[in-house]
């Protein structure tokens, strides 16, 4: 059997252009090669998964290749790239400060950092999780990073950008790294399905890029995971929302339907349908609420292009758009609003969120008797 490589390791981007959603600091970085105006210590800022270590070995990479491309990429090809791509170039050292924060661990790097690069022009220092560095590990690398031998370039990492001390932030050129939009995720996701020939559906790929929540090593995590569990090269949008645990967004279709049916015993047997399947009350109301803001962005062509779903769910929040109200919508989100509040403190929580439904199913009847109330009162008027 051959091994099963993950894919977050696998698609590992081997040169600037192919990461994803971070082209202010590729291009900058490019750009900085280019120029040969590199700085000698930065620091990665983001949030986790984004392509941090990713962009640091990159860029170890790229200034040791021999034989750059036109376009200030590695070439993949030479001995330092090759060696780089299998993980055994002399150039690159990486320190977890996570496990290794002690004077001790700084004090051995610091001496390493004396000897000047046998092959290659730069010895490359990655230093990830750098604020969980000791105070005094912090203080035995400070003069290192102040005035590194020319050869030495520090990259520090962190998911943490608040607990680095000033004077680490102060001596390092910082680069902020984004999340990575739910489009991109999905698109990438796309492509590597495509390379391992697996059918995937775009909603399915879709859900999996909404739930990593900007991160694309839980979004790589989470497929491989999925297509592991399917039958191995289909990957349905079902099999997803089951494998998640989330629920299928066709309830609250059906829910907004019966809302605006006046339907109380509809959208009751509806929810006591999702309890059942074992979701909770409170994650129900928070997803009927970004339903519910889904159909008001709808409404205007202006915004519409704020809701983030797949093609064809897109006509259909438009056709359920078209049919709610604008004043439905807004006292819609707002009992949900008020139920997602107090869902906390109430005694009978299924109780809570049974009422906010008929209040709900209530909505268009009450807006209707408001609406020609209003217009009596004109002809009167
Ligand atoms: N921007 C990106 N473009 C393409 N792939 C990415 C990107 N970000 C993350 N990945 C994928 O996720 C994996 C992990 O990314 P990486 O190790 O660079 O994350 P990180 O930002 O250093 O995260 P952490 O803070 O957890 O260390 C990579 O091997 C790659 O497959
Ligand atoms: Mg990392
Ligand atoms: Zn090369």
């Amino acid at each position: 059997m051959e091994n099963f490589v993950v894919s977050a390791r696998k698609y590992r981007p081997s040169d600037f252009n192919s990461v994803v959603g971070q082209q202010h600091i590729t291009t900058t970085l490019k750009n900085a090669i280019k120029n040969n105006h590199l700085a000698q210590a930065f620091l990665f800022c983001g949030p986790r998964g984004v392509g941090k270590t990713t962009c640091a070995r990159i860029l170890a990479k790229t200034i040791n290749c021999q034989h750059r491309t036109s376009d200030f990429e590695a070439c993949n090809q030479c001995d330092s790239c090759l060696a780089f791509n299998n993980n055994a170039s002399f150039n690159v050292h990486e320190l977890d400060a996570a496990s290794n924060n002690s004077v001790d661990d700084i004090r051995n790097l610091v001496e390493q950092v004396r000897y000047a690069p046998q092959q290659g022009l730069y010895k490359v220092y990655i230093i990830d999780e750098v604020h969980m560095l000791s105070n005094a590990a912090f203080n035995a690398f400070l003069k290192t990073l102040e005035e590194p031998p020319k050869y030495a370039i520090f990259i520090l990492a962190t998911t943490e950008k608040h607990k680095v001390i000033p004077t680490i932030l102060s001596r390092c050129q910082i680069f902020d790294f984004n999340r990575i939009l739910i489009n991109d995720i999905a698109l990438h996701l796309k492509y590597i399905a495509e390379q391992e020939k697996i059918d995937a559906e775009d909603e399915a790929l879709r859900l999996i890029a909404t739930k990593a929540d900007g991160a694309l090593r839980d979004a790589l995590s989470m497929f491989d995971l999925i297509v592991t569990y399917s039958s191995g090269n289909r990957l349905t949008y079902l099999e997803t929302i089951s494998n998640l645990h989330i629920l299928d967004y066709d309830y609250y279709f059906k829910v907004v339907d019966s809302l605006l049916a006046g339907s109380i015993s509809n959208v009751l047997l509806i929810f006591d349908e999702i309890l059942k399947k074992g979701f909770d009350g409170n994650n129900f109301i928070v997803g009927l609420s970004e339903h519910l803001r889904d159909l008001m962005v709808c409404k205007d062509p202006a915004t519409v292009d704020l809701i983030q779903v797949s093609e064809s769910a897109r006509d259909r929040y438009l056709m359920q758009s078209q049919q709610a109200s604008v004043s439905f919508l807004l006292s819609a989100l707002n009992i949900c609003n008020q139920c997602d509040i107090q869902y906390k403190a109430s005694k009978n929580q299924r109780l809570h969120v049974e009422l906010a439904l008929m209040k709900m199913s209530k909505l268009p009847q009450a807006l209707t008797l408001a609406a020609l109330a209003q217009e009596d009162s004109k002809k009167k008027g």
